[in-house]
């Protein structure tokens, strides 16, 4: 219930003004986003990869309405790339797009068209992009485009929600070798017709779905948090004799770091999803409905205290 009401604020442009102009939540935004600029996103990546983490970063925005909106967000893609590779950042970092923020909501082409850039963009710069994915109404858009990328850019990777239940077969369809798939367990309101609603079948789904990819001979990246889960795909590797350079697993920046250290020192590849920019808004809400805990930090930021 709480967890619909957030995400359903997540789309208020009402609650967005409130909590922007909130004197403390500029510091709850940090806990999760780098910062506003292309020169923090760089800055904390520096840090990261020096604390022996890889990244992907995200340029955050969604829903562009326009095709200049969606040209810029392409542009900072390709001028992060540009700096990432200058910095030596590459092949360490890599980068998320979602392609609602390139256009896909009103001209798929236009998506295909910009994430096509960025995806040559990332190859000169020596590196890899991953497809985020968005609500369920556009898993088979976003799939279409993933084939057409890879056609010319075989690295390009895609996520894949655990909570849908297509996803099972996707995972199949997606388990080949030179496949990229980042698999989460999905975080948008999504109905009962298409996606599992207990935490139990979530994860259940979650440990079919990572046992297709680590038999597979794709590249599995295991996006996730939960300790369980975690311990599963270590014990897959085991099984299936994947050593620490073929797989990977991914958290979020800000949240539970100390894991992400632990990891490392286990030999294990790690990446850090790390968003920046000015439209933060969004993520952070869907970060407050999967935490509900993280919502009294929150009510103490925008009270001032
Ligand atoms: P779960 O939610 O059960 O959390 C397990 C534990 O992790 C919690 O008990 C808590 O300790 C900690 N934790 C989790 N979330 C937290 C939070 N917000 N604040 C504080 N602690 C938290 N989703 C999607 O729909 N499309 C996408 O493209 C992506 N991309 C993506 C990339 C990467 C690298 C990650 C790690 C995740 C995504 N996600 C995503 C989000 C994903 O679907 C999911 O919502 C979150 O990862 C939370 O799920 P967990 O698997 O961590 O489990």
């Amino acid at each position: 219930m709480l967890r619909t009401v957030i995400l359903a604020a997540a789309r208020s442009s009402r609650c967005e003004r409130l909590v922007a102009t909130a004197p403390l939540t500029r510091n709850m935004v940090r806990r999760f986003v780098a910062g506003p600029r292309t020169e923090d996103a760089l800055r904390v990546t520096r840090a990261l990869v020096d604390d022996g983490l890889t990244v992907t970063l995200d340029n955050l925005g969604e829903d562009t309405v326009t095709p200049e909106q969606a040209s810029a967000v392409r542009d900072e893609y390709l001028g992060l790339l540009e700096s990432l590779a200058a910095d030596g950042l590459t092949p360490a970092a890599e980068v998320s797009v979602k392609l609602s923020a390139l256009g896909q909501t009103f001209d798929e082409q236009l998506a295909y068209d910009n994430a096509r850039a960025i995806c040559a963009a990332a190859e000169a710069s020596g590196t890899t992009v991953t497809l985020d994915m968005e609500d369920h109404t556009t898993t088979d858009s976003t799939l279409d485009i993933l084939v057409k990328l890879r056609a010319d850019h075989p690295s390009t990777g895609a996520v894949l929600q655990a909570y849908l239940r297509r996803t099972e077969s996707d995972c199949r369809q997606l388990a080949g070798a030179g496949s990229r798939v980042r698999l989460c367990k999905g975080a948008y309101r999504e109905p009962e017709s298409v996606a599992y609603q207990s935490a139990r079948d979530v994860d259940r789904s979650y440990v079919r779905c990572l046992t297709i990819l680590m038999a597979g001979a794709g590249y599995p990246m295991l996006a996730t948090h939960d300790p369980r889960l975690i311990a599963i795909g270590e014990d897959r590797a085991r099984w299936f004799d994947r050593g620490p350079d073929q797989f990977e697993f991914q958290m979020l920046y800000g949240i539970r770091s100390a894991d992400q250290a632990r990891l490392i020192g286990d030999g294990y590849t790690v990446r850090t999803y790390v968003p920046y920019g000015n439209e933060w808004f969004g993520y952070l809400m869907r970060r407050l409905a999967e935490r509900p805990a993280n919502l009294g930090f929150f009510a103490h930021a925008l009270m001032g205290r």
